[in-house]
């Protein structure tokens, strides 16, 4: 093998492994820093599962991408800790993404400051509708939320 070949196999070799970096870079999903976007989307009975009990309690939060680009935010009631809400962190004001704030137990969008309760409801404006919620239930260790919003 002459010189001219060794550095053509190179070449090659070079631009095959920055494709692959290309590739999977445009592939990786978003997730906000301090979340847990699990891999999961097993479907039973019409629910999706999302993640599951050891996650959430490690975080204090769940958000998991179901159908296109809804998500469910998932959060466990301090006060009652058998109730798990399911969210679509989607504020209903002008459509920021909102983000569980666990030491005041709220839901906050930075755009604008609306503020929710952990069930949805408007606490502040200027949103006045409260977030779309999801059933949800646990399944052993699983967290499994039906993705049609009530
Ligand atoms: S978009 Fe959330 S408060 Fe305006």
């Amino acid at each position: 093998m002459n010189r001219r070949k060794v550095l053509s196999w190179l070449t090659l070799s070079w631009l095959s492994g920055m494709l692959s970096v290309v590739i999977g870079a445009c592939t990786k999903k978003s997730s906000t820093p301090g979340t847990t976007v699990p891999k999961t989307g097993t479907t039973k009975n019409g629910f999706v599962e999302v993640g599951n009990i050891q996650d959430l309690d490690a975080t204090g939060r769940v958000l998991h991408t179901i159908e296109g680009d809804n998500k469910v935010l998932v959060i466990r009631d301090a006060e009652n800790t058998d109730t798990l809400y399911a969210l679509n962190p989607t504020c209903t004001h002008q459509g920021c993404p909102v983000d569980f704030e666990q030491d005041k137990q709220n839901i906050f969008c930075a755009c604008h400051g609306s503020t929710y309760k952990i069930d949805g409801s408007v606490i502040k404006g200027p949103a006045s509708s409260p977030l779309k919620t999801y059933e949800v239930k646990v399944d052993g260790d699983a967290i499994l939320v039906n993705p049609k919003a009530i």
